[in-house]
This record gives structure tokens, sequence and C-alpha cells, in this order.
């Protein structure tokens, strides 16, 4: 299979980059005003506008050939369709499957896999009516007040990310929280407050081999243990598991009737929309979880369906390939202009990162060309009077998000006007800059000497040329959460496909794993064993019990 930098769209878009190399986003908007208007689209809930981008016609031109000589139209069929795409793992890629409705077709080696997917849905609504009803009684015979989701990576940042998106419709629910990661600390600041006698886990791990998700459940079946009920009333009524592992929840004691499935060919950092995400459903009730899943439906037969020119996940896609390949940008930002949505960043990191943060083709080819770009960000305003700084006068080209939502769910009117005033004014800042002669009147215009004013102009002008897209969702809620999210996984199909790499497996997170095992046995035996290198053992010798300022000092 060619290179894809091999291929004539790959040159003619190396070639373009070098014509368009040092215009400027003013120059382009004088050049076309129109295209406000032209490249901006909307599906369901969510408006996307993407004009404010280093690009012309003739880039998208050339992309979109480039993604003709990808086969990228070929590929999102095959992905539909249900072919085993991810090759390394011999697995096929359906999580669009998981936010389909009765009429929905998706088929696995010919079987249709919707029943099952829609039985689930229907156990987890019998469940979330229980529990939201105080129907569902611990081993105490009392209700349900704190669902504690004991997972990481897929298995948590997803529903954590919209159980915070989504707390405004959660009103009179139990409360959920989140035990992710190995530090003590977090189970221990979770559990203090809580009643073993009102509180139930949902251990959420596909594989159930998660040190992190093994160790935090052993943790909290001891706390249920301590509380003196019995153990099989425990096992019971105060857990869920949600695994595709069946051997492991009965060693683990989970009874048949409280085992939630996932499927092999749902990816991890893909399965919020399964029962995966059973905490979202308890926390906003099913129907509203339901709305989650047809505001992604939504963006799944946009994404499928629509040609290349009106395909908003795509275009978005084949703007980061533009970015990251031609421009030389290393890194995405994705700013969200509300509260609700401070951890999708951190959600997009695993998405993005995890997907397309490969260094090999599919057919295992070394990429001469970069992939998947660093993923950050933090919610405005915050970011503002953090980051932003380097964003408007830093080295660095920053594509960026700017996401924001234009109906609020409180009532203070005046905060929600300055904090996407604040979303505007940023973008178009971004993008215009400040030159050198307005600077110069602008410092005039505060009065400062002419001596002044030429010192400080220097650092008072603002490159700008700093790309961005603005999303703009009618409101928060489920439905358009649903549409968002699935642009961004559409988008991030879309570069992983044109760089010809398997965007769903994960590899890269195995070698320090394996690593942390050997050192855990280590610092438990207080010895070092053998096949480090001298600088690692150095550290690890500090940490061993008994050594100045270790573990045991
Ligand atoms: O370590 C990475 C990873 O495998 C992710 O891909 C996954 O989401 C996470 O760990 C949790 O895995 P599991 O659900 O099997 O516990």
């Amino acid at each position: 299979m060619t290179a894809v930098d091999q291929l004539p769209a790959w040159k003619a878009l190396e070639r373009h980059a070098r014509d368009l190399q040092g215009r400027h986003l003013r120059e382009l908007c004088v050049e076309d005003p129109g295209r406000g208007a032209r490249w901006r689209g909307r599906v369901g809930a969510v408006q996307v506008d993407y004009a404010k981008h280093r690009a012309s016609e003739e880039t998208f031109a050339l992309l979109f050939a480039l993604a003709e000589e990808v086969a990228l139209p070929a590929q999102i069929a095959r992905l539909f369709a249900g072919e085993r795409i991810n090759t390394t793992e011999q697995r096929a890629v359906l999580h669009m499957a998981l936010r389909g409705d009765a009429s929905s077709v998706f088929r696995l080696d010919g079987v249709d896999v919707m029943p099952e997917i829609l039985a689930t849905r229907e156990r987890m609504r019998a469940l979330c009516d229980a529990l939201r009803a105080g129907a569902w009684r611990g081993a105490a015979g009392a209700p349900v007040t704190d669902v504690v989701n004991i997972g990481i990576g897929g298995s948590d940042l997803g529903p954590y990310m919209i159980c915070e998106a989504l707390a405004p419709y959660a009103a009179g629910a139990p409360r959920v929280h989140f035990v992710s990661n190995i530090d003590g600390a977090q189970i221990s600041r979770v559990l203090t407050p809580l009643d073993p006698r009102h509180t139930l886990f949902i251990v959420n791990s596909k594989s159930f081999g998660t040190l992190e998700t093994k160790a935090n459940a052993d943790t909290a079946k001891a706390w249920l243990l301590q509380s003196g009920l019995p153990a099989e009333a425990i096992m019971a009524r105060h857990f869920l598991a949600v695994s595709a592992n069946q051997a492991a929840l009965s060693a683990f004691g989970i009874p048949e009737a409280n085992r939630f499935p996932i499927w092999d060919w749902v990816g991890g950092r893909y399965s919020l929309w399964s029962a995966t995400g059973l905490a979202i459903a308890i926390a906003v009730g099913m129907d509203r979880f339901e709305a989650l899943l047809t505001g992604a439906r939504t963006m799944d037969i946009h994404f499928r369906d629509t040609p290349m020119p009106d395909n908003l996940p795509l275009r978005l896609g084949l703007l980061g390939v533009w970015y990251a390949d031609f421009l030389g940008a290393p890194s995405h930002a994705v700013l969200p202009y509300d509260d609700r949505l401070r951890s999708l960043p951190a959600y997009l990191q695993q998405a993005d990162m995890e997907s397309n943060g490969k260094r090999v083709t599919r057919d295992g080819q070394p990429a001469a060309w970069a992939t998947g770009p660093i993923v950050w960000g933090a919610p405005g305003t915050n970011g503002q009077h953090a980051f932003f700084q380097l964003m408007h006068q830093g080295t660095h080209l920053i594509p960026a998000d700017f996401i924001g939502c234009i109906r609020p769910h409180h009532p203070y009117a005046d905060h929600h006007r300055a904090l996407l005033a604040n979303l505007l004014a940023q973008s178009e800042a971004l993008m215009r800059g400040r030159t050198e002669a307005e600077t110069r009147a602008a410092l005039t215009a505060r009065g400062l000497d002419a001596a002044r004013v030429e010192a400080l102009t220097p650092h008072n002008v603002f490159p700008g040329n700093q790309p961005s897209t603005t999303i703009l969702l009618d409101a928060l809620t489920p439905e358009a959460l649903g549409s968002l999210i699935a642009l961004y996984e559409h988008r991030i199909f879309t570069q992983g496909a044109v760089w010809g790499i398997n965007s769903f497996d994960q590899w890269g997170v195995e070698l320090g794993k394996l690593m942390a095992q050997t050192v855990i046995g280590e610092l438990a035996a207080g010895e070092i064993g053998a096949g480090h290198d001298p600088w690692s053992a150095a550290l690890i010798a500090a940490c061993l019990p008994g050594a100045q300022g270790g573990a045991g000092a």
C-alpha cells in the first residue's frame, strides 16, 4: 500500500502549504468574507463554525482529494459495516450500535447485534428506575443514596465527564462518585463520608484485569464487609459490574443478575454509551441517557451519510491532518466555555491520544508523518488567566476548539452573557491579533508619552493568525452532548483513517503496566531485582522501606 505521504494529494498539499505560508487569517478574511456563512454547519443541536482556519477552498479541495486517495468513504463504510478494522486485535469497532435504536442495522459476522444491546438497555432501565425510586434496597434494607463507579480510563473518564456535564439533570437521584486511581487517597476521600448501608458500587472494567480497578474493588468489598452485614447480601445488593470477563466476575463474587455485558467490539474509550455509562443513567435517568444516545446517533448518521463537503466531523478531521502534517502544529487545544464541561479536555485526551498516538501504520510500517496531536485545554474563562498568554504571544501555532452553550442552566444571565462574550472575543482576538500600528495607536490613546509607547509596543503587539473552530450547543442537553462527543469520535476516526493507523488498539499502555508489576514486587520485598537501568534502580532504592526519606522512613 502506498504510504500516505507519497500520494499525489499529499504532495500537492505540501506545495499548497508553502504557498499559504505567510498568509494571515486577516488577509484570508478580507479575500473571502463570505466564508463565515459558508464554512459552518449544524447537526442536531450543535453548530460548528470553521471559518477561522488557515485554509482556503483550495485547501479543502486538496484535503478532499487526499480523503479520496486514502479511500476514506470506503473506510467509513467498513467501520459501520462491522468489519474487523481493529486489525491488531482482530475486532470490529461498533460503538455506534450502542446508540442505535430498534430500526438500526448493525451486524457482526452477519449477526444482528441490536437485540442484545436493546435487551441490556432494558435491564439498565429497570435497575435505574428501582434505584432512583428507592426500591432497590441494600443488605440492611436501606435505600441507596450513593453510587460509586470504580473504573479507570474509558471505564471512568466518559461517565465522569458526562455526569459532571449533566449535573443539572440529576436532582433527586442517588449521588454518584468516581474512584479510578490506585492512589488510596482517592478511595479514602470518597468512602470516608459514605455509609456502607446506603452505598452501591459499580465495578466497571471491560477486562476485569486492570490493577487500579481490582485494587479499588477489593478495598470497597473489605469496606462493606467491615460493616458486619452478611457477605452474600453485600454481593447481591451492593455490587454491580460491567465487564466482558465472566470468570473474573465469578471469582470476585458478583452474582449473575448484577452483571452487565460489554462486547469486544466496544473499545474502552468508546464505551460510555454501553452499560459502562450506568452511573450516568442512574444520575440522570434512563430517558435522558437514551437522549444522549439519540444525539450521538444523529451525528453517526450525519457522518455516515453526508457527502464530504458538508460532513462536519470529516471536515474537522481533515483540518487536524492539515495542521499536524502540513503546518507543523503539534497540539490541539480544547477550550470549553462551560464549567460543566470542565472534564471534556481530559476525556478527549484519552479519546484522541490513545486512539491516534501511534507511530506505525496498520501494516506495521513506520509512519513518517505526524499523527495524533497533543490534546490539552481547560475551561474558559479560567484558561484566559493562565495559558492564553502563550496562545496570544508565544511562538507556537495552536489550533483550538472554542465550545460554548447558547442557553445556560442557571439564572445568572449577566454571567452567561459575559462568558459567551469572552468566548467570541477570544476567538476573534486570536485570529486578528493587533498590528504594530494598532498597538501604537492604542498605547497613545492611553496617554502614554512617546518613549513609553516605543518601549511597550513590541510587548503589546499580538501576531494573531491563531486558528480556531467554534462549536456552539443550543444548550447543554443530553442530546446535544451526545452529538458533541460523537462529533469528536468521528473526527478522530477520520484522522486515523487518513494517517493509515489503527485508532482502536492501545499497545502503548502495556510496557509501563508490566514494569510497574515488577517494581510493586520489589517494593513489597524490600529488594531491587536485576534488569533495571542504574538511574531507575537508584530511584527505586530511594523508595524502599527503610530508605532515608523512603516509604518506610
Ligand atoms: O490502560 C488503558 C486501558 O486499557 C484503556 O484503554 C481502558 O479504557 C482502561 O485501560 C480500562 O480498562 P478496563 O475497562 O479493562 O479496566
